[in-house]
């Protein structure tokens, strides 16, 4: 890395938390991402979810045909955790370069219908990914409605997460968008087979955000944001230098109309300026020295993939974040579109 007052060159970055859609959608956003990272790990929860290695490959030569010419990026895919996803699945998987498995359970979030209903019924699986070497991406978020929205982090962690590691210790594991305290403690206390992603939102904003002067649901993503103490343990893993967190964005597309909307949609859209968000959060904490491994490094070596060669700069300027660009035949909402960011991609 390195640096002068007014600019930031480091590796090129990685995304290990990325939702682009499919068919519009996807060409619309492919190339946010592509000129900001060398690679992201892609979300498989379509409609349908991408269950199968044949999907993932297909999926994954779509993305790359939407990488605008000469920019390189790399799509590095998973597959979709349900109740009966044979193991057989898994060694496919590991043959073909398929990185990871994303839990989701059943009915928390954006199209997690088709997720896991009980997380024995995936023991053959796990015990296959365990074997092969493939990560278990976990949202890490109990569904039980009589839990608070709030704690439902904090409760995963007592009855899905010490479980799991119980019973599959060297199983990798990314506690995906960490949003507590309680998360954070967590994983900087397990063993080196566990780690977390962390979005920029949650980085640069607590809750307060969504009901400030009236509802915005372009602040509504799951996990929701949690009270300011919460942010600040997350800044302090993230600015830490610890190589257990690792950058993520959770960029999640919604069409605006579908979030300006009486039942919104959760998600918040922040390829576009990905990078940038996080300088600000690292430049606020004081600690732009910790951005690279955080952003470039940590993830490649949790993953076990090499680090990217070649390296991206960031210059100090202020500038403001586009309200809208297009998606499809609808419009994008970029997070804090309107407001001014102090770093800007080179
Ligand atoms: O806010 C979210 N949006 N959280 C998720 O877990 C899924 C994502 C999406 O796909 O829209
Ligand atoms: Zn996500």
């Amino acid at each position: 890395m390195t640096r002068s007052a007014d600019t930031l060159t480091l590796t090129r970055p990685d995304d290990w938390h990325l939702h682009v859609r499919d068919g519009a959608a996807l060409e619309a956003v492919v190339p946010h991402s592509a000129r900001q990272f060398a690679r992201a790990l892609i979300m498989p929860n379509l409609r349908p979810p991408v269950t199968s290695v044949g999907q993932a490959i297909d999926y994954c030569k779509r993305i790359r045909d939407a990488v605008p010419e000469g920019l390189d990026f790399e799509p590095v895919m998973s597959l979709y955790l349900t109740d009966t996803l044979p193991p057989e699945e898994i060694e496919a998987a590991a043959t073909a370069g398929v990185r990871a498995v994303k839990l989701y359970p059943a009915g928390a979030t954006t199209n997690s219908d088709a997720g896991v209903t009980d997380l024995r019924k995936t023991y053959k699986t796990l015990e296959a990914m365990q074997a092969q070497g493939l990560l278990l991406l976990m949202h890490g978020e109990v569904t039980d409605p009589s839990v608070d929205l709030f704690d439902r982090e904090a409760v995963f962690i007592e009855r899905v997460m010490i479980p799991l590691r119980r019973d599959f210790p060297e199983l990798k594991v990314v506690f995906e968008h960490l949003t507590t305290r309680e998360g954070v403690d967590y994983v900087r206390e397990a063993d080196r087979f566990t780690a977390a992603t962390i979005t920029a939102h949650h980085l640069l904003y607590n809750r307060n955000a969504i009901f400030t002067g009236g509802i915005r649901p372009h602040y509504y993503c799951l996990p929701v944001l949690k009270r300011e103490t919460h942010r600040l343990a997350l800044v302090e893993a993230a600015t830490s230098g610890s190589d257990r967190f690792f950058l993520g964005t959770d960029s999640a597309p919604h069409p605006a109309h579908l979030k300006e909307h009486a039942l919104g949609c959760a998600g918040c859209y922040t390829a576009l300026t990905a990078l940038e968000l996080y300088a600000e959060a690292f430049d606020r904490a004081g600690a732009l020295d910790k951005l690279e491994g955080f952003a470039s490094h940590h993830g490649a070596d949790f993953y076990g993939l090499p680090r990217n060669t070649g390296t991206v700069t960031l210059r100090r300027e202020t500038w403001t974040v586009p309200e809208t660009v297009p998606y499809g035949e609808a419009t994008l909402k970029p997070l804090g579109g309107g407001e001014p960011l102090s770093w800007r991609l080179a």
